[in-house]
């Protein structure tokens, strides 16, 4: 049998013995030691980080922001204009913020910010005057109906715009919802 090797000063022997064998008490190195106590740290700052202050998306929510990103960009670049399509931006928080900022700058000031009408119909509501489904509601933006106030945005913003700005309205309203025929906006009294 080997002898047994050297100890380090502090290392004692265990009092036990296994056929024959006995084993030094060997204190754990401090990079080791180190290793252990930054995890826990490290495992803390982590929970707090993620679960507690929830400071940042959760792995879930980081792939729902990345697809719809790259739905955005799908969908912009051959801006399809028919209802399904119009419905599926209108649920893409991508391209309806895209909407909302067009919608705010060049549309509020006829129909406010709350979408609900001044010398432009409410946008909110179920009635429509030249249809409330998406593709006719696309078609009064970019043709206009100049005779009655409402310019033919088209030609101006363009039709990736014009198409966030319907999926914007749209996102005020739910597939399959009745739409009701209203002859004429009557713009309320000014305040
Ligand atoms: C200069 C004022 C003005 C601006 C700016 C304007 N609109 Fe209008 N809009 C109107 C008027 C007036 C009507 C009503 C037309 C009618 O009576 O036939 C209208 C009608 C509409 C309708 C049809 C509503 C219905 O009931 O059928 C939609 C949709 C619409 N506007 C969207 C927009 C969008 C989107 C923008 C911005 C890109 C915009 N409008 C900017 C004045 C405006």
């Amino acid at each position: 049998m080997n002898p047994l090797p050297p100890p380090d000063d502090e290392d004692t022997l265990r009092p036990h013995v296994f056929d024959g064998i006995q084993e030094y008490d060997k204190r754990l190195p401090n990079w080791w030691l180190m290793t252990l106590y930054g995890a826990i740290v490290y495992a803390v700052g982590y929970w707090g980080y993620y679960e507690w202050l929830r400071a940042a998306p959760d792995g879930a929510q980081e792939v729902v922001q990345a697809m719809a990103k790259i739905e955005a960009t799908r969908l912009a670049s051959a801006p399809t204009t028919d209802d399904a399509s119009l419905w599926k931006m209108s649920q893409n928080p991508i391209f309806v913020e895209a909407g909302r900022a067009t919608f705010n700058t060049t549309c509020a000031s006829c129909h406010t910010d709350k979408l609900t009408g001044a010398i432009g119909p409410n946008l909110v509501d179920r009635l429509w005057i030249h249809g409330g489904k998406p593709a006719e509601i696309y078609a009064t933006v970019d043709k206009g109906v100049l005779a009655k106030g409402m310019p033919p945005w088209g030609p101006v913003i363009g039709a990736k715009k014009a198409a966030e700005v319907t999926a914007y309205i749209l996102s005020y309203h739910t597939e399959g919802e009745p739409i009701e025929v209203q002859a004429a906006w009557i713009p309320p009294p000014p305040k």
